[in-house]
């Protein structure tokens, strides 16, 4: 068969490199991909904007089956568009993308069907959030109402900052503004927890700590993530069962009462304090790079159970997993968060030799007569799984070493929490 890959991350290469062990897939398109998945499916270049043109390229080609990868098209309506054409899609509808593309929408169904979140207040405009702002405690979290690239929150820690936030927020800095969430600062430790969902009933999908800030010791800006280690340290039965009873389930059955369905990946962002789980954000689609640090784990075949998932076919499939522990490193480009320099050439790739249980997956990446140029502020992702977490970490750093790409840089620390 012929499965369609809509990315252009490391994300989109570790679901390429894992379809492609697949007997039963034929040709892999990427939409648009990157050098690393050129070497396994053929990488088109379409606008990710013009649904008509993906449709027509998917038909044209006979496609049998769409995995979309980022959330910008699920939560603009690519799965429900495509549908309308007889189009296998593996993702999330419109309705249930709100899950990502509202902060409101999800905190509201949090409300509605009591599942465990930090307190929030939805704000119209600026003189009622500065309002409530002087009555808060901080530091306090404001966030923007949009999709924004995980850029739209603000962590202030007094007033003053506050009313940086509020005034850029109203202003536009990550579009429209209609509302504003002022929420309770939860203090606790971060967690990626994934299913994945046929429309009836979903299976675990495994779970990953990230390392969103851009220094080591989980210092400086935000960045879309800068490593991974799977499973996450806090994880246990007990968490577990609090995780799938409290916040999946609830909110499963609110989609479906709001009469929305959720087919797809779901990926929920928990604060755990004391064992206890709170939601601060769901996203509609596999974490990048929790996807690059889980998948090499899969040991059940991943065309499988997509088809299962649109065919409401998840329970007739055993997801079975290898037991081993999985680190995963991010190479940026060197500026990353911030402005950086595109097309620098990565020269010593080939210099990178990976052994059994170690991968390597592009993200910014780019082939132009047959160099790899780094064209994103993510570039890279190694990933090594292990019986030992420093193991691991210790084997990608020698890989890295090796690279000794100057245009680059890498946090050092990744998984610090877990290896002593
Ligand atoms: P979000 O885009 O909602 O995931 O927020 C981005 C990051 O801000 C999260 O990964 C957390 O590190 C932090 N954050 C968001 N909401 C809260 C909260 N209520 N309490 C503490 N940290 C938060
Ligand atoms: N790793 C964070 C994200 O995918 O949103």
């Amino acid at each position: 068969m012929k499965v369609g890959i809509i990315g252009s991350g490391g994300r989109e290469h570790a679901i390429c490199e894992s379809l492609k062990n697949s007997n039963k897939i034929d040709e892999i398109f990427c939409f648009p991909g990157n050098a690393g998945t050129e070497d396994i499916a053929k990488n088109i270049i379409l606008d990710l904007n013009n649904f008509e043109n993906i449709k027509n390229f998917v038909l044209e080609k006979k496609i049998d089956l769409v995995v979309v990868g980022p959330e910008k098209p699920l939560v603009d309506g690519i799965v429900d568009y495509l549908e309308k054409f007889n189009i296998k899609v593996f993702g999330p509808n419109k309705i249930a993308s709100q899950l990502e593309g509202s902060k409101i929408f999800t905190k509201n169904l949090c409300q509605k069907f009591n599942i465990p979140t930090a307190k929030f207040g939805i704000f119209q405009n600026k003189n009622d959030s500065k309002k409530f702002l002087k009555e808060s405690n901080f530091p306090t979290v404001i966030k923007a109402d949009n999709l924004a690239s995980g850029k739209g929150v603000y962590i202030c820690n007094n007033e003053i900052e506050g009313n940086i936030a509020i005034e850029e927020i109203f202003n536009g800095k990550f579009g429209k503004a209609e509302n504003l969430l002022i929420e309770e600062f939860l203090k606790g430790e971060e967690m990626s927890f994934f299913t994945i969902n046929d429309g009836n009933i979903f299976k675990n999908f495994g779970s990953a700590q990230d390392h969103k800030r851009v220094l080591e010791g989980d210092k400086g800006k935000n960045t879309g993530g800068m490593g991974a280690y799977s499973p996450s340290r806090l994880l246990n039965s007990d968490l577990e069962k609090k995780i799938i009873n409290k916040i999946i389930k609830p909110t499963l059955k609110g989609l479906s009462e709001l009469g929305g369905e959720y087919k797809g990946f779901l990926y929920a962002g928990l604060m755990i304090v004391d064992n206890e789980p709170y939601l601060i954000e769901y996203n509609v689609r596999m974490g990048d790079p929790e996807c690059q640090t889980i998948l090499p784990k899969l040991k059940t075949d991943l065309v499988e159970i997509f088809l299962a998932c649109c065919n409401k076919k998840l329970n007739e499939i055993d997801i079975e997993w290898s037991n081993k522990k999985s680190l995963c490193i991010v190479v940026c480009s060197k500026g990353y968060p911030d402005n950086f320099n595109k097309d620098i050439e990565i020269e010593n790739l080939k210099n990178i030799k990976l052994n059994n249980n170690e991968y390597l997956f592009h993200a910014g990446t780019s082939k132009k007569n047959n160099k790899i140029y780094a064209i994103g502020g993510r570039v890279l992702n190694l990933v090594t799984l292990s019986d030992d977490f420093n193991i691991a970490r210790q084997t990608i750093i020698k890989n890295l070493n090796n690279l000794n790409w100057l245009g680059g840089f890498y946090r050092k620390d990744i998984g610090f929490k877990v290896i002593k």
